[in-house]
């Protein structure tokens, strides 16, 4: 149960994807809107990929209004505002791996999908491997779940105090902006300072991951200088 002050929160047994249902809550100006289904049939991840929803998981949906300019900021705290719950509640270091995944070692724990919403709204699609970890073979990387970890918290459990993290990192970012928030993700980067390839579209592209910049755009230092990453999915390249 999300009760967390300046939400509107609700729950359903049953979805096909949060991110879908949560558009029709966004009709007022200034609400902010949480939902969590205990069961969702056609989970959507990045790219177009499927997420596999696992039982006993997290699959949960904030909405809120946001200025589009600044929204890879609006990305690097809400993979941030989760580390920062996990590291509580596992006591072990997280990472982040640009934009948006959250790992433990090198294994993903959760996904998130930002979507524009309706009227000026912006849609944060959260799911976290609570209780299960897909382990198909033909999985891209390696995943984890927090019971495999040892940690056995219920998934509304977690998405309150998600929400509370994130709207404290929400009101820090309007409040004193991104400076601050930049340093605690870069704390947490995976592969900074590495050789990796940055694959956006089918272009792939390589270079040392240097940091993010105050738009939250991944710095890459490549062999023609210095450029910029809005999007794309990063890969370490081990020699
Ligand atoms: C990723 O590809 O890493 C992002 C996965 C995002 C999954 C979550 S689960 C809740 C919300 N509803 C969806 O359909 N997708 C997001």
């Amino acid at each position: 149960m999300v009760n967390v002050a300046g939400w509107k929160y609700y729950e359903f047994d049953k979805v096909q994807s949060t991110n879908d249902v949560i558009k029709q809550y966004c009709t007022e100006e200034g609400r902010r809107i949480a939902i969590l289904a205990h069961e969702q049939t056609n989970g959507r991840g990045r790219c177009g990929r499927v997420w596999d929803s696992l039982s006993g998981n997290l699959f949960c949906s904030l909405a809120l209004e946001f200025d589009l300019t600044k929204i890879g900021q609006l990305v690097a705290i809400t993979a941030l505002s989760l580390s920062e719950v996990l590291e509580k509640e596992l006591r072990a270091k997280i990472f982040l791996k640009w934009p948006n995944d959250v790992l433990i070692d090198d294994a993903k724990i959760s996904g998130i999908l930002l979507e524009k919403g309706p009227l000026d709204y912006v849609i944060i699609g959260l799911g976290v491997n609570v209780k299960k970890c897909p382990e198909n073979p033909d999985i891209l990387y390696p995943t984890t779940s927090l019971a495999k970890q040892g940690c056995h918290i219920r998934a509304p459990e977690l998405l309150d105090k998600y929400v509370e993290r994130f709207s404290h990192n929400l009101a820090k970012l309007n409040e004193e902006g991104f400076a601050d928030l930049r340093v605690e993700w870069l704390k947490r980067a995976k592969n900074l300072g590495k050789l990796i390839t940055i694959r956006q579209n089918k272009k792939m592209e390589e270079g040392i991951f240097i940091g993010i910049d105050e738009n939250a755009c991944l710095l890459l230092e490549t062999s023609a200088g210095l450029s910029k990453k809005l999007a794309g999915d990063v890969f370490l390249i081990e020699r």
